[in-house]
Parts: C-alpha cells; sequence; structure tokens
C-alpha cells in the first residue's frame, strides 16, 4: 500500500467512527472537535451492540449514529459491505476504528485503503490480534505496554503504524489501573492521529507512515 500526502484540506475531514462499547475514544474526538483542537466533523457513527454507552455519547453530542447488528446480515460480508456504503453515502474521509470489535474484510479495508485507522491497547506488534490486549501484557510480566494507532490493512493489527505511546507497568498494577493508564494515552494519540491526518501531513512508505513537516 503507499500513498502520497494529501496536503492541507480546505473544507473540515469527514469521519466515519465505528464504535462498539463505551466510547470514550469518540468522546475523545467529539471533545477536541468542540474545543477546536481538531478541525472535522463527525459524519457517522456506526455501532454494532445496541447496549453501548458509544450510542449515547453520539446521540449527546447531536452526530448521527447507526445501529448496525452483525445478525442482522447474512453473512461477515455483507454486514460490512452495508457499513462500508453507509460510510461511502456519508461522504466520509477517514474511517476510526475507535474500540471496534470486528475484524474488517479485506473487500472494505480495500475499498478505504489508507482511509481507516485503528487504536489499539499494546505497544504492537506485541500483544496484536487480542481483544484482552491490556490484560495479556500484565498476565505476561512485561514491564512495559501502551497503545498504537496504525493505517488498518488485510493483517489483523499489523498495517503501518502512525504512533504509539508507552506506559509503565508497576508492581501494583492491576487491570483496571492499567486499563486507565492506557486509555488515557489512547485518547490523547488518536486526536493526534487523526489531526496529523487531516493536515494531509502523513503517508504510506510500504510498512512505514512518514509525516511531512508543516508547510
Ligand atoms: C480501547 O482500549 C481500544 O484500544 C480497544 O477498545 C477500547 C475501546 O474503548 N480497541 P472505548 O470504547 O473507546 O472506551
Amino acid at each position: 500500500m503507499s500513498d502520497l500526502p494529501t496536503g492541507p484540506r480546505t473544507q473540515p475531514i469527514e469521519l466515519g467512527v465505528l464504535v462498539s462499547g463505551r466510547g470514550t475514544n469518540l468522546q475523545a474526538i467529539i471533545d477536541a472537535i468542540a474545543q477546536g483542537e481538531l478541525r472535522a466533523e463527525v459524519a457517522l457513527v456506526i455501532c454494532n451492540h445496541p447496549e453501548a454507552e458509544a450510542i449515547d455519547r453520539a446521540q449527546k453530542a447531536g452526530i448521527a449514529v447507526e445501529l448496525c447488528k452483525r445478525e442482522d446480515f447474512p453473512s461477515r460480508l455483507a454486514h460490512q459491505r452495508a457499513i462500508a456504503g453507509k460510510f461511502a453515502e456519508a461522504k466520509v474521509d477517514l474511517v476510526v476504528c475507535a474500540g471496534w470489535d470486528r475484524v474488517l474484510s479485506p473487500e472494505v479495508v480495500q475499498e478505504f485503503a489508507g482511509r481507516i485507522i485503528n487504536i489499539h491497547p499494546s505497544l504492537l506488534p506485541s500483544f496484536g490480534g487480542r481483544l484482552h490486549a491490556i490484560e495479556d501484557a500484565l498476565n505476561y510480566g512485561v514491564k512495559i505496554t501502551g497503545c498504537t494507532v496504525h493505517f488498518v490493512t488485510d493483517e489483523i493489527d499489523s498495517g503501518p503504524i502512525i504512533s504509539q505511546a508507552a506506559v509503565l507497568i508497576t508492581a501494583e498494577e492491576t487491570p483496571e489501573t492499567l486499563a486507565k493508564k492506557i486509555h488515557e494515552q489512547e485518547h490523547r494519540l488518536l486526536v493526534e492521529a487523526i489531526k496529523l491526518y487531516s493536515e494531509g501531513r502523513l503517508y504510506i512508505d510500504g510498512q512505514l507512515v512518514k509525516r511531512t513537516t508543516i508547510a
């Protein structure tokens, strides 16, 4: 996959956000936009679980949100094609997986090649492809973990890395204290990555993500 820097935009970037749970990363995006820190609009939030707190967060912010449950579609691909269609219809520039618990099909990744990013709660490539990467890192006994924002490719949690933040694991760490530390870093890192993308400052060169300096 390769991509050229897009350069500064005249219009705010349109985001499509995929969520499955609490939506604290979505909230960080909403807050950054409200505070003028991020020049973007959330065009559409898609959630796959009806009870997810993320839905309330989107609604409270007055953002269009659609529930798209896997079980309402005959196949995984049909489900994801429907999601891709909704994002295309909403003219989304960038898809953000902000706590999305399903692996995206190659067809969907292809359609948005170089325009999908994901936040993962570990320092990839360690603890990639896992739903419980925070607990897994703690149980493994690593002393440093963190989070990663990366472009999404066909291979799970293996796409070009945009940015990472490290978190120290102390002797007293519990899954709860570690999750709190990682989430704080995630919120900062995800907003920063979207900002860099929206400013046209990221481009993909093979497995590497390079940054242009501000013009
Ligand atoms: C985050 O830890 C993210 O890295 C992982 O799922 C969690 C989502 O948290 N993929 P939230 O829904 O944004 O609060």
